[in-house]
C-alpha cells in the first residue's frame, strides 16, 4: 500500500554559503522526493532556538542556535513515499564521518555541526518541523 508523507528539509548555512542548492534539489528530485514548497530565510538566534528547543538542554545546543543563524538557510516540504525515512537515508548519519557513500552529508558535509542539511526524524516532528515555517 503507498504511503505518501512529507517531511521538512532544511539546507544549513554552510551548504547555502557553497552554491549547493541546486545540486541537493536535484538530489531530492532523483530519489522521488517531490519539492512541494521552498524558501530562502535568515533565522534569527531566538527564531533558531525555538526550532531546535528539543535540543536545549545538550551541550551543543548554544552553538547549534548561533550556527543555524549565521546564515540563509533554505527550507523545503518534501512529500513522496515514506517520505520521512526516504529522506533521512539520502541525507545521511548526523556527523559526515559516517555517512554511507552517496548520500547529501556524505557528498557535501563538512563536519558534525556542518553537515549541511537537516530532516524531521519522525512523521510527528516533521508535521510540527512544516508548520512551524510553512503556515498553510
Ligand atoms: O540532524 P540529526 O537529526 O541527524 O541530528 P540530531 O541529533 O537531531 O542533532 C541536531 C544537529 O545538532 C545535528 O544535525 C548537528 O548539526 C548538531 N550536532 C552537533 O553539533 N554536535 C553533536 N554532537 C550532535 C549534533
Ligand atoms: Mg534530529
Amino acid at each position: 500500500m503507498s504511503n505518501i508523507e512529507q517531511t521538512l528539509s532544511i539546507i544549513k548555512p554552510d551548504a547555502v554559503e557553497r552554491n549547493l542548492i541546486d545540486e541537493i534539489k536535484f538530489i531530492l528530485k532523483k530519489n522521488n522526493l517531490n519539492i512541494k514548497d521552498s524558501k530562502k530565510i535568515h533565522l534569527t538566534k531566538d527564531e533558531a532556538a525555538d526550532f531546535y528547543k528539543v535540543h536545549q538542554s545538550k551541550p551543543f545546543y548554544n552553538d547549534l542556535c548561533s550556527y543555524l543563524s549565521s546564515g540563509p538557510i533554505v527550507v523545503m516540504v518534501l512529500e513522496g513515499e515514506n517520505a520521512v525515512l526516504t529522506y533521512r537515508k539520502i541525507m545521511g548519519a548526523t556527523d559526515p564521518k559516517n555517512a554511507k557513500d552517496n548520500t547529501i552529508r556524505k557528498l557535501y558535509g563538512l563536519s558534525i555541526d556542518k553537515n549541511s542539511v537537516h530532516g524531521s526524524d519522525s512523521k510527528d516532528n516533521a508535521k510540527k518541523e512544516i508548520d512551524f515555517f510553512f503556515k498553510y
